[in-house]
């Protein structure tokens, strides 16, 4: 083999890459991310070639030796990874081939990039799945931990950013349970989904007379067992679009606690403070506090999209088959990956260090004729009106609350009576914000009883 040319697949080349070119190919800058894949990978098919008797015992005793040594290299971050082999597979054969000489050129018979980067990758989104997982059940516990610290503290609860009716702000963190819950499910799933190992599928075509058992790779792989088309296993990558998906949702979902933390913080809410640690200052206003954890986590929310759009704007145009495209399939996922792992590990730290005035909250609630519903439901059970007749005059009540300047409870019952003569004192006790919340008894309602047994079977759900 001539020297200049590529050592894996230089054969047919006259001359060697452009600076250029090597330049747009490298990929080991960022794949170097799959070299522990890569590794296992290489040694359950060095397994599978002894079995298909492409390579003797002594061989495949002497590659896998080889491999756990790169392995431990890679553990202690002692392994060497060089630009000159363009990309992870390539790193570790020629490391290989640097421990055992020319039989390392064994181990890629029968197989292809094709089928290893995608198996690798598959292997790789598991993992990383498994790790999410595991940290929503911690923020999970974070949250029922606050929601019970903070059991009775009632605030406004808010539609289009308007005060709309009281809840418990347990109530509203319990809320976030449910939230990240669905993405636990949906990553459970998705664990469940990628059973199937493309190894084995060859450039495109499958393999050649090599009896590779695709089977038994599948199962020492951890999958369930082979995908079924060697065509669609080279260039699928509806597992990171599915990846990136969930990824969107959860990095979605703290952007919205983010950004009610964020408004919570500030001056004309302060129904909440952040703790120094999570905070920063400026380096001209000596006064300020501002809220940068929580405003990152929803920015890098940005970030994680734009991933899930570039993997589908990639794959887009592709025509059967691998193309090249899809090396660049990695960079995007493994930034959205490591965005997702930061902003869990920040709103985990946010939930549990937020300081909550309950005063404030308390004080807020009773504002804006957040008990009118409970009103006009007042009078449809007590009065016999139809609802949208009390609606009605509810809102005749609110009017006359506004120019009075006043609370709805601050009404004189002689001025309610001139809008609804049936109106009596009773009236009183459901307006309210406390009383508000205690009717709403309904399943998943924001009730003391509601939120309370709400907890105990999120506890069981973790
Ligand atoms: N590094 C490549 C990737 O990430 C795999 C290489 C496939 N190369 C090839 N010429 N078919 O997709």
């Amino acid at each position: 083999m001539k020297k200049s040319t590529n050592p894996i697949w230089g054969g047919r080349f006259k001359n060697s890459n452009s600076e250029l070119l090597k330049k747009i190919n490298n990929s080991i800058s960022f794949d170097y991310e799959l070299a522990f894949q890569d590794v296992k990978l290489n040694k359950v098919y060095s397994e599978a070639l002894f079995r298909a008797k492409v390579i003797t015992k002594n061989q495949k005793d002497k590659i896998i030796k080889a491999l756990n040594e790169i392995n431990q290299e890679l553990k202690n971050e002692k392994f060497k990874f060089s630009d000159s082999y363009e990309d992870i597979h390539m790193n570790i054969e020629m490391a290989l081939k640097s421990k055992v000489g020319e039989i390392a050129g064994k181990i890629h018979t029968g197989k292809s990039r094709n089928d290893q980067v995608a198996t690798d990758l598959k292997m790789w989104i598991r993992e990383k799945l498994d790790e999410i997982i595991k940290r929503i059940k911690q923020i999970q516990k974070t949250i029922i931990r606050k929601s019970e610290e903070n059991m009775n503290v009632i605030m406004p609860g808010f539609t289009h950013l308007q005060n709309a009716q009281p809840i418990l702000f347990s109530h509203y963190l319990m809320s976030f349970f449910e939230m990240i819950n669905r993405d636990k499910i949906r990553s459970l799933q998705l664990i469940e989904s990628l059973n199937e190992c493309p190894l084995g599928s060859g450039a495109l075509a499958g393999t050649n007379f090599f009896e590779i058992d695709r089977f038994y790779i599948a199962k020492q792989l951890g999958f369930k067992k082979p995908t079924e088309n060697s065509i669609d296993s080279v260039s699928d990558r509806d597992y990171v679009v599915e990846f990136l998906t969930i990824l969107s949702l959860i990095s979605m979902h703290f952007s919205k606690l983010s950004e009610d933390f964020i408004i919570w913080a500030s001056r004309a809410f302060e129904f909440i403070k952040f703790p120094d640690s999570l905070c920063t200052g400026s380096s001209i206003m000596p006064q300020k506090k501002n809220p940068d954890a929580a405003e990152l986590i929803r920015s890098k929310t940005g970030r994680v999209f734009s991933s899930l759009s570039n993997l589908l704007i990639i794959q887009k145009g592709l025509p059967s088959g691998y193309s090249k495209d899809l090396q660049e399939d990695k960079e995007p996922t493994f930034d959205a990956y490591y965005s997702i792992e930061i902003i869990l590990n920040v709103a985990n730290e946010m939930i549990k260090s937020i300081k909550i005035n309950k005063e404030r909250m308390y004080l807020e609630a009773n504002k804006g004729f957040t008990t009118a519903t409970d009103l006009a439901d007042w009078m449809v059970r007590k009065i016999g009106l139809s609802f949208r007749d009390a609606h009605y005059k509810t809102g005749k009540i609110v009017l006359l609350a506004e120019k009075e300047k006043k609370m709805l409870h601050q009404l004189t019952l002689d001025s309610l009576k001139k809008i609804e003569p049936k109106i009596n004192k009773d009236v009183y006790d459901i307006i309210l914000p406390e009383k508000s919340i205690f009717h709403k008894k309904s399943y998943g309602g924001t009730s003391l009883k509601t939120v309370v047994e709400a907890i105990k079977r999120a506890k069981k759900r973790i």
